[in-house]
């Protein structure tokens, strides 16, 4: 099996690579380095003792991923590509909807083309919007979003819903990612965002090694068990090995297209999360209270029973599993 891997220098894009090959599967990249190095391929190759192959251009570049189409036979595609920063997308919308919108129709153009009909695509919980009832299932209602980049997301899964109303053959798994945090195991890839982190566990590594003065935590009045927000935090090593499972589930499925919560059903609050580091790296993550963040839930975890039951998939890592390999990978990134 080939699968090709958009965005597969990124942080889950890279994590996916890992799995992939560790089961056999042979592994094409293209990514245009817009939010990763191109040394991720070496950092993965060193990982899995085996070779990636890279092609370094923007999936909306018509040309060069029909020539991708035609060189490699390509069974099946991880759509990992994508802006993905929340507040970003509320100030630069049309850059989100043309960059994520634009690669997700060439791509399936391109597809289509070289009749190639399995996609996987990287979605997300924001889907689901604010005002749902807990735990989130996939027949949960989605809508609602507050953000551009949200906003992407769920018209991708529509675009995909559509699209496979017309090509029964094409056989699409959307995967609504919760909050995947952690890092290999190795410490070698990781979360490395530019610039200041937006999201809590890489701005918490950061804190923790002595980059940032300390963590600003945004609210602790929720109805939550101690006041701060809960979320459903996924080992990025689970989620990927998530996709390897979906890829098999390909040739056993009976509809046209499947969606798929990957998350461990489990909420943590921030203090949850910030007390489990503090034990991994010896109380070194100084935080204060702050006012709340816009736009933010108190509360949002799935059920991932339906990934279970017709994925065989489970997440195994724990909280301290996350923290540790976070802890260890931020700490490489000194050197
Ligand atoms: N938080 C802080 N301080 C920080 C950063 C975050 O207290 O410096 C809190 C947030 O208020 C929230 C929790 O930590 O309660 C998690 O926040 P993240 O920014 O890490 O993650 P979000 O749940 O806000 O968002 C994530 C992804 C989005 C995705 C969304 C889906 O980053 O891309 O999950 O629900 F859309």
């Amino acid at each position: 099996m080939k699968v090709l891997v958009t965005g597969g220098l990124g942080y889950i894009g890279s994590h996916i690579c890992v799995e992939l090959v560790e089961n056999n599967m042979e592994v094409v990249v293209v990514d245009n380095l817009s939010n990763s190095k191109k040394q991720v391929r070496d950092l993965i190759e060193q990982i899995c003792g085996k070779k990636i192959k890279l092609y370094v251009f923007d999936v909306a570049n018509n040309k060069k991923l029909e020539n991708v189409f035609r060189k490699e036979k390509i069974d099946a595609v991880i759509h990992c590509a994508g802006y993905k920063a929340v507040g970003e997308s509320v100030k630069k919308p049309l850059m989100y909807f043309e960059n994520n919108l634009g690669t997700t129709l060439n791509l399936l153009k391109v597809m289509e083309k070289y009749s190639c009909n399995k996609l996987l695509f990287s979605s997300s919980a924001t889907v689901y919007g604010a005002s749902n009832q807990m735990p989130l299932c996939e027949t949960s209602p989605v809508g609602g979003v507050t953000n551009p980049y949200g906003r992407t997301k769920l018209m991708i899964e529509q675009i995909l819903e559509d699209y496979s109303k017309a090509n029964p053959n094409f056989k699409t798994i959307l995967l609504r990612y919760f909050n995947p945090i952690g890092a290999h195991s190795s410490g070698l890839i990781g979360e490395n965002p530019n610039g200041i982190p937006n999201n809590l566990m890489p701005y918490i590594s950061k804190v923790a090694c002595g980059k940032l003065e300390q963590l600003s935590i945004f609210g602790n009045d929720y109805e939550t068990h101690d006041g701060t927000g809960v979320r459903d935090y996924i080992h990025v090593v689970d989620l990927a090995n998530g996709h390897v499972k979906a890829i098999e589930f390909f040739d056993k499925m009976q509809t046209a297209l499947e969606v798929f919560n990957l998350g461990t059903g489990t909420g943590y609050s921030v203090l949850d999360v910030v007390n489990a580091y503090n034990k991994v790296c010896g109380n070194k993550v100084k935080y204060k209270i702050a006012p709340r963040r816009d736009g933010d839930a108190a509360v949002c975890y799935c059920s991932p029973n339906k990934a279970n039951t017709m994925l065989g998939w489970s997440a195994k890592h724990t909280l301290d599993d996350m923290c540790k390999s976070s802890y260890l990978f931020e700490n490489n990134l000194k050197k």
